[in-house]
């Protein structure tokens, strides 16, 4: 399946994949302290597309309650669907 991370293209993605593991594999840097732990909160992007996918126990820690309503997600915490549209932030 394929998603986009803007600006860019869209890339290929399998399912089950992270959005961090998908951006690294395809040569896209998202920040990532912690490595992908769920624990530092740098992989922060908007993630647009997606909206229903449920909110982590580290996003909820990470993040607060407007970036959340604002569709920021941890980049190693969501999961890559079709049609999402991936917002690094720099
Ligand atoms: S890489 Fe650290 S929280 Fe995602």
């Amino acid at each position: 399946m394929k998603m986009s991370f803007i600006p860019g293209d869209s890339v290929q993605v399998q399912e089950n994949q992270t959005v961090l593991e998908a951006a690294l594999q395809n040569g896209l840097h998202i920040q990532h302290t912690c490595n992908g732990q769920g624990t530092c909160g740098t992989c922060k992007v908007r993630v647009l597309g997606d909206e229903n996918q449920p909110v982590t126990e580290s996003e909820q820690k990470l993040l607060c309650e407007h970036e959340i309503k604002m569709g920021y997600r941890l980049a190693c915490q969501v999961k890559c669907s079709e049609n999402m549209e991936v917002h690094p932030q720099h």
